[in-house]
């Protein structure tokens, strides 16, 4: 061999090197057994440990954090090989509870349950919670002080806290959570997987299909919040969207429609003639035993409907307490809303970091005004339907996620989708945008439901029928739920 061929054989030997590298992972994810923050039903085993990952894979030999996770066997001598594996929404909200109620649920029939803690959330380490924001909003409700500005110290505070203890805020986001669920697959040496997320681990799971294709068999999303959604430019409009479709069922019920009238046109009527009135209410706070005069405003009778809209037993109600607003009885609203904020610890580090870098770093103002011309009275006032917004993330300062993140991807794996009709976050057209680029999806609709139906027990028997043949056709036989 020439001595050229000799050095250009060593140049491309080099070049293999360097891109073997670069594919080659440069940390070994670890599993430690670790005591169970929830344990399932005794008729089933379960097991816990943590994932051990770099707290940041850009730094791979730096700080590491371990995250639970919790193994529930199925009984099933002859269970199959591929697990479902759970993450919950917020972004921020613990994952592990979910286990207490696993012996219910069929998807156990089958199959091993894994419930994953992300990172930041409740029972990791670390975990990004703190009550600096709660308590910033919590002040100046009880001071009648300016919310945004208090907030924005929260932020400051919370911020201050956890970089003091060397955290890196930057790193809890959801390119490194779908990372850290791939690192579980293969450190548990699973060729096959089920993935269920809801609300915003929808998008999460629909990242983990985007970035490690590989070794999964099927999604279950339940009003999924897909990254490729800047939802602070939809959130008014899905909010009054939900309640549109209220107001439009009332109008299709003769009962209904003579009871409450136009009450989408009441609505509106008496929500802009809210404009910059203030009203005022003695608060009995529990905890310290004084009564405060809170001040509220039209943003809080909105965060009292958002609120309703979430709970299933409610739904029905929102034609009455929209009327009993307009007849001026909102008090009794305004003290269970303020009930509420007293009690709500607000948002963590790990939601900060989530909404900021993921969210809020792709939303454009102009389009997040648009909303308030056609909804001018969500405009002013100060109210947020989400709890992170634009001034608390320009405190936070992390950088945005990789752009490729927030793309649209095309999947031929099979996909359950579950929304419901009245979701003020996650509308179902989420659910139509996903079934375009994942043709292989089937949707279903819950009527008079909100965020999160098919979670429940209506949603049990499609997710066993879904688990068993991903493929195969779901059909409905209930009048108030629509597979499609
Ligand atoms: C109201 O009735 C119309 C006409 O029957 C129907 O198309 C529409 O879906 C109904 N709206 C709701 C929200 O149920
Ligand atoms: C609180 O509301 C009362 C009217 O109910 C008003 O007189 C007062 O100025 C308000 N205080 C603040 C700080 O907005
Ligand atoms: C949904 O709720 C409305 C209003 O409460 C009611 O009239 C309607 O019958 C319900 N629809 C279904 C399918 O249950």
């Amino acid at each position: 061999m020439k001595k050229s061929s000799i050095q250009i054989f060593a140049i491309i030997i080099s070049f293999l090197q360097i891109s073997f590298a670069q594919e080659k992972k440069t940390y070994l994810p670890k599993i430690e057994p670790c005591p169970c923050a929830f344990k399932a039903d005794s008729s089933l085993n379960t097991r816990c440990a943590y994932l051990i990952v770099p707290e940041n894979r850009k730094k791979p030999a730096g700080k590491t954090i371990k995250l639970p996770f919790i193994v529930v066997e199925s009984n099933n001598p002859q269970k199959k090989k591929d697990p479902v594996l759970f993450t919950g929404g917020g972004p921020g909200g613990s994952s592990l509870g979910i286990v207490r109620s696993v012996h219910r649920r069929s998807l156990i029939k089958n199959r091993d349950f894994i419930a994953f803690e992300q990172r930041g959330t409740q029972y990791a380490l670390p975990n990004l919670g703190g009550n600096e924001i709660g308590e910033a909003l919590k002040t100046a409700f009880r001071n009648n002080l300016p919310k945004d500005s208090m907030i924005v110290a929260g932020v400051k505070r919370l911020r201050e806290r956890l970089t003091a203890q060397s955290i890196d805020l930057s790193a809890y986001n959801t390119v490194e959570s779908a990372a850290d669920i791939e690192d579980l697959r293969l450190a548990l040496k699973i060729d096959s997987l089920n993935l269920y997320g809801i609300s915003y681990s929808g998008g999460l799971m629909m990242t983990v299909l985007h970035n490690f294709p590989t070794g999964i068999r099927s999604l279950i999303l339940d009003s999924p919040l897909p990254e490729f959604i800047n939802i602070d430019e939809e959130e008014v409009g899905n909010f009054n969207e939900a309640l549109n479709t209220i107001f439009q069922k009332c109008q299709n019920d003769s009962l209904c429609r003579i009871k409450y009238g136009n009450l989408k046109e009441k609505f509106r009527n008496y929500f802009n003639g809210l404009e910059g009135k203030t009203f005022s209410v003695a608060y009995l706070e529990k905890e310290t035993g004084n009564t405060l005069n809170i001040n509220y405003s039209r943003s809080e009778l909105i965060g009292v409907l958002e609120n309703t809209l979430y709970d299933f037993s409610k739904i029905k109600d929102i034609p009455d307490i929209i009327t009993e607003m307009i007849n001026g009885n909102h008090e009794v609203y305004a003290k269970k809303f303020i009930d509420d904020i007293f009690h709500n610890q607000g948002p963590s580090g790990m939601r900060m970091s989530v909404y900021c870098s993921d969210k809020m770093a792709y939303a454009k103002d102009n389009m997040i005004k648009q909303q308030y011309k056609i909804y001018p009275y969500m405009a002013g006032a100060g109210y947020y339907l989400n709890d992170v917004y634009r001034s608390m993330c320009d405190c936070w300062k992390v950088p945005p996620i990789a752009p490729e993140t927030k793309m649209a991807f095309y999947s031929t794996v099979p996909v359950l989708l579950g929304a419901g009709d009245t979701d003020p976050a996650c509308r179902p057209i989420y659910n139509d945008l996903i079934h375009h680029y994942m043709p292989n999806s089937q949707r279903l609709l819950f009527l008079n439901r909100s965020h999160g139906p098919l979670i429940r027990q209506d949603g049990d028997g499609f997710i066993e029928k879904f688990l068993n043949n991903p493929y195969g056709k779901i059909v409905s036989d209930k009048s108030d739920i629509i597979a499609y």
